[in-house]
Parts: C-alpha cells; sequence; structure tokens
C-alpha cells in the first residue's frame, strides 16, 4: 500500500478513537493509532484520572494494546488532538515508542486535516535503551 494511504488509514482511525478518550479533567482529547509489522492497527485514546500522575497518553494506550496482543514492533504512529498545529508525542511517549523501533514514523495531525510526519529518530535522537543497562 502506498504510504500516503497507509496514513490517511491511521490518522483516520486516530480521529475516531479520539472521541472514547476520557479526559474530564484537562478536556484535551488524544487518539492515536499505531502500525504493527504485521499490518494490523491498534489504537489508544488518553485516560485520565482524578489522581491526575495515573494518566494514560493515548500513544501509551495503544502500544499497550498491540504489545498485549503480541505485537513487538511498529512501523509508524498517527496522533490526533483538536488543536492548531498537530501535537507531537510527550517525552514519556517518545521513550515507550523508541522501546519498539526507534526509527519508526510518527503522523501527528489535527482534527481539521493538517498534518506534520517525522521520524521518531528525530523527535527522540537519544533514547535510552537496552544496550546502556548492559
Ligand atoms: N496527552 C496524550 O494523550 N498524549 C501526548 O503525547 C500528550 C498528552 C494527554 C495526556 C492528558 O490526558 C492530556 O493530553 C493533557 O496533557
Amino acid at each position: 500500500m502506498e504510504k500516503n494511504t497507509v496514513y490517511s488509514d491511521l490518522i483516520e482511525k486516530a480521529l475516531t478513537v479520539r472521541r472514547n478518550a476520557h479526559a474530564p479533567y484537562s478536556g484535551f482529547k488524544v487518539g492515536a493509532a499505531i502500525l504493527g509489522e504485521s499490518g494490523t492497527i491498534y489504537t489508544g485514546c488518553n485516560i485520565e484520572n482524578s489522581s491526575y500522575g495515573m494518566t494514560l497518553c493515548a500513544e501509551r494506550a495503544a502500544v499497550a494494546k498491540a504489545v498485549s496482543e503480541g505485537e513487538k514492533s511498529f512501523e509508524a504512529i498517527a496522533i490526533a488532538g483538536d488543536t492548531k498545529k498537530p501535537v507531537p508525542p510527550c517525552g514519556a511517549c517518545r521513550q515507550v515508542l523508541a522501546e519498539f523501533n526507534p526509527g519508526m514514523t510518527v503522523v501527528m495531525a489535527t482534527v481539521t486535516g493538517e498534518c506534520t510526519v517525522r521520524s521518531l529518530k528525530e523527535l527522540f535522537p537519544h533514547p535510552f535503551s537496552k544496550s546502556d543497562i548492559s
């Protein structure tokens, strides 16, 4: 499949799952859709909590679903928010994404159709990794 088609599919799924976000504290709804190397797409939304620090970002919700289903490597992720400029993933999510492919494509989109595409390598060039532990 052509890259643009894959990205628009991912963006559409991120926008759809965004509607399920549980964001009663910030009011900021985020959706994410991640493409596994098997070709399957997994989605996630942000899940806030009254104990604010327990909040789960959309990207990590998508990764949790995917890894739980046995998917361990990802080609691309789309993130969608209702903002003027496309929303970049937070630092914690960059670290989690890098665990599974530090070079994956990150597609950032808005509900109005703006879109920016970057490599995770550009957004997060020096992740902490397995090699730093040994
Ligand atoms: N949020 C995400 O879901 N992903 C990010 O990468 C940035 C932040 C969520 C967390 C919280 O529910 C809300 O956006 C405001 O920070």
